[in-house]
């Protein structure tokens, strides 16, 4: 993988740098993605598992993927793209890390300070009473709130439910603010996080996508790099340190 000169500078002097992160991130460890040609939604419907009339209409189903996914989750392990990230963080005096990525395995991999715009698969809520539930989930039967009785829930947002404020928040001013902004792994269809990309290059930031495919986002990016994130992130890294080595020689 070679990047140009030209996209590692930007890079390297960028005071201010945020990055978006999609499922693509965790293909390589082995956590399938949504819309690729073996992706979950390609074979499931979204509005049946991933959506509040899909729970309240059929929760067993509901819990049965949700179930199998935190199975998955909890087998797997970060790979080489999460690491880089986890390093680049200390490599730029501002970084925001954001992702639509509910495994945990961007805090797994080392970075602090993750924004997780669709909340996570390890916690679980109270569908009435909103309370976290602490307790093991019962494997065949549906868990319930040992407060109020009510059904509990994976604390992953829903399509048609409102993004975490905080998460927004920081996501919105790292777009606002940042002199680079990364979408790797994500097919940019998504929205709101989709719309972050869009903000930081209308606010003048430097758009890198990092992505196998093309995708909605291409044609706005100012650089494109072709590849899996577990193979380009490291590069980017390792470019980034060398060119900071020969600039303070
Ligand atoms: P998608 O499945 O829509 O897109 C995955 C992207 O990752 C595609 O553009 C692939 O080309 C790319 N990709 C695949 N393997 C890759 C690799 N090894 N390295 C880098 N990129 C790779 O997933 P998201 O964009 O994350 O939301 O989907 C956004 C949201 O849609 C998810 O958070 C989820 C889903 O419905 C909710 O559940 C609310």
């Amino acid at each position: 993988m070679e990047i140009s000169n030209d996209i590692i500078e930007r890079i390297a002097l960028a005071k201010s740098v945020a990055v978006l992160t999609g499922a693509g991130v965790s293909a390589e460890s082995g956590v399938k993605t949504f819309r690729d040609p073996d992706g979950l939604w390609t074979k499931m419907n979204p509005q049946e598992l991933a959506s509040v009339d899909g729970f309240m209409n059929n929760p067993e189903l509901v819990w049965s993927f949700y179930r199998e996914r935190a199975h998955i989750i909890d087998k797997v392990k970060p790979n080489a793209g999460h690491y880089a990230l986890a390093n680049m963080e200390k490599l730029f005096p501002r970084f925001e890390l954001i992702t639509q990525n509910v495994d945990g395995l961007h805090a797994a991999a080392g970075s602090t300070n993750v924004r997780e715009l669709h909340g996570n698969l390890i916690d679980n809520r109270c569908f009435d009473c909103e309370r976290p539930f602490k307790g093991e989930l019962p494997e065949d039967e549906l868990p319930r709130c040992p407060e109020c009785g009510g059904g509990i829930r994976p604390s992953v947002v829903w399509f048609g439910e409102l993004l975490p404020a905080d998460a927004m928040q920081a996501a919105e001013f790292a777009a606002l603010n940042c002199g680079v902004f990364f979408s790797v792994g994500t097919s940019a269809e998504v929205y709101p996080a989709a719309n972050f990309p869009f903000l930081a290059k209308r606010s003048g930031a430097y758009l890198i996508e990092v992505n196998p495919n093309e995708t909605a986002l291409t044609p706005f990016a100012d650089a494109a790099l072709r590849g899996t994130s577990a193979k380009v992130l490291p590069v980017l890294v390792e470019n980034i340190e060398e060119f900071r080595n020969k600039s303070e020689r």
